[in-house]
């Protein structure tokens, strides 16, 4: 059996989220500089969303890229915003074939303004897709987006919109960037790096996370698959204990 096959379809996570890690060094061993790994790293995200959509994964955010990666040499950020205007004005008509809704997160007015006409084009364009829903995390800081939407409740309270003892979990995921998308079940990490580097903070608190040696721009479908047999095998207890959680299926089955 392939490791497709092994996949049990009625255990899949609804929400993926990637840290595309190793564009860099992987490109360093093949005796290239950096940005022909990112690439390079274009066909794997075009392989990786393409096997989402086939398996049913209902939304996968990519970290595509962070608030931090500004800091970059010029050239290097130069190269990466080119690479996302071209790769979204190539592969708009099969997102649009392959029923997929882009959305963005992060900081989009940071963004130069070319890639924001192209990126607007390209969500106007999928907007009624009904397919899986591809999230870039874009010019991304979790803890801006936490700050942000801390901000933003407190301007509701001063205008009166809003009570303090109102705030709950739900009023405070309502003013993240990802209001309208559920929590990530599996969180995958490429490059054998082990952190989240200021992703999802507030999403990820029962998340998944998975690591591999894998740099992102050699990652295939059958490392997410692996990623998703490695998830299927675990307990998600969300703090009870692994006899409630067994009672609980049995009740079910
Ligand atoms: C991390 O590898 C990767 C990035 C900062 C950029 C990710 C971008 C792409 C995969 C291509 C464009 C994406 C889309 C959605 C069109 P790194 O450069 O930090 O690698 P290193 O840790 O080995 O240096």
């Amino acid at each position: 059996m392939n490791l497709l096959e092994s996949v049990d379809r009625c255990k899949l996570p609804k929400h993926i989220a990637i840290i595309m890690d190793g564009n860099g060094r992987w490109a360093k061993e093949q005796g290239q500089d950096r940005v022909y790994g990112h690439y390079e790293g274009v066909i794997s995200v075009r392989e990786i969303v393409n096997a989402c959509a086939e398996i049913g994964i209902q939304y996968l955010t990519l970290y595509a890229f962070s608030t931090e990666n500004w800091k970059r040499p010029k050239e290097e950020v130069d190269a990466l915003m080119e690479l996302l205007v071209n790769t979204i004005r190539k592969e708009i008509e099969e997102l649009k074939k392959n029923n997929v809704k882009l959305h963005i997160i992060g900081d989009f007015k940071s963004l130069p303004a070319i890639c924001q006409q192209e990126l607007n084009e390209a969500c106007e364009m999928t907007k009624t897709n009904t397919g899986l829903n591809l999230i870039l995390a874009l010019s991304y800081s979790s803890r801006q987006e936490i700050v942000e939407a801390a901000r933003n409740i407190a301007i509701k309270i001063q205008q009166g919109e809003l009570k303090p003892e109102d705030i709950n979990f739900q009023i405070f995921e309502n003013n993240l960037y990802t209001s309208a998308f559920p929590d990530p079940e599996l969180m995958i990490r490429t490059s054998g790096e082990y952190r989240i580097s200021n992703y999802l903070l507030y999403q990820m608190a029962y998340t998944e996370l998975y690591f591999t040696d894998v740099h992102w721009p050699a990652f295939r479908k059958d490392n997410l698959y692996e990623a998703l047999l490695n998830y299927q095998q675990r307990e998600r207890r969300f703090g009870k204990t692994s006899e409630q959680i067994q009672k609980n299926l049995n009740q079910h089955v």
